[in-house]
């Protein structure tokens, strides 16, 4: 027999785990010890909601309908975010990366920047990263911009594309850019078109492997802290392939991935660390100096 676990909330140890182990296998996302009050908090809330007496009714429900198990992992999801949510990273990128960007491909036939937003959660993100290129980058409107922005919550995505927001997630957001970029409707501030033009949302599930195409810089802040160690560094590495040689990826302030085998160069600036992945030349270079030394 398995214990109850914790006090009064009526799940079994046996029975929570089942659910851990169908969320951690569908989408990679883990939930530790420090996790399991969220975990189990949320069960009972979505069983109560949808009118499940039994976790055994939940399962079989969500293991026959797509409806009912999106339903029960959209109550899984952490989906905190802001606009601009660590103000070092998007100084980092206006002041080193996006020159840079400029200087290597602003004479490139087509003129174009790919950047993925993974894990966009409500598109304060995927908008910030647009923000900080129209303000920012030399001669905005004569690139082709694509941001991809992706996350495995629909309903999230879907108040990402409507693009309004107000209140807190808005404080990182300063006048001059509500002013540019917004248009205030009722105390509601919604993105105007020229940033929405730039990103197109699309549900994706990053425990399940997609071709996106070659990006020049991918964002994926805040995700691969709720994953298992071994969905981290898979994930990484396909980061890793995705990216022009010369590209960056950006990850959350806690996130590291120094004791991974993946090449990028780790830079360190100010507060924040950014990976790169070395161009065809530095990787060459790399490759002889270790041929050297063998
Ligand atoms: C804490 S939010 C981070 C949002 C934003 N990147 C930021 O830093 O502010 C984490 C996001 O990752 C998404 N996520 C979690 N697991 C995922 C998966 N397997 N595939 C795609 N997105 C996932 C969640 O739905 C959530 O929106």
């Amino acid at each position: 027999m398995s214990e109850r676990h914790g006090a009064g909330h009526g799940l079994t140890d046996h029975e929570l785990s089942e659910i851990r182990m169908l969320i951690e296998e569908r989408t990679g996302i883990h939930f530790d010890e420090s996790r399991e009050r969220f975990l189990s908090m949320r069960v009972r809330e979505h069983m109560h909601e949808r009118g499940y007496g039994r976790v055994s009714e939940l399962l079989r429900a969500v293991r026959k309908t797509n409806v009912e198990y999106d339903s029960l992992l959209e109550r899984m999801l952490t989906q905190e975010t802001s606009f601009f949510r660590y103000p070092a990273v998007y100084e980092a990128f206006e002041k080193r990366v996006l020159p840079e960007i400029h200087v290597s491909k602003f004479w490139k036939n087509p003129r174009t920047l790919r950047v993925w937003s993974a894990g966009c959660s409500t598109g304060e993100e995927p908008y910030s990263i647009a923000i900080t290129i129209a303000d920012s980058l030399s001669f905005a409107d004569a690139w082709n911009v694509e941001i991809l922005a992706t996350d495995v919550g629909k309903l999230a995505l879907k108040n990402a594309e409507k693009g309004i927001y107000s209140g807190r997630s808005l404080s990182g957001v300063n006048e001059k850019q509500l002013a540019a970029h917004f248009t205030k409707v009722e105390n509601k501030f919604h993105v105007k078109p020229r940033l929405k033009k730039m990103i197109s949302f699309a549900p994706m599930n990053l425990a399940a492997p997609v071709y996106v195409g070659r990006m020049d810089l991918i964002f994926c802040m805040n995700v691969l802290i709720y994953f298992t160690e071994e969905r981290r560094r898979a994930l990484v590495q396909r980061f890793y392939e995705a990216l022009e040689p010369g590209g960056y990826l950006f990850l959350g302030h806690s996130e590291s991935i120094s004791k991974m085998p993946v090449k990028f160069q780790a830079i360190v600036l100010g507060d924040c660390i950014l990976y790169r992945k070395p161009t065809v030349q530095e990787q060459q270079k790399a490759e002889l100096v270790t041929e050297g030394r063998a």
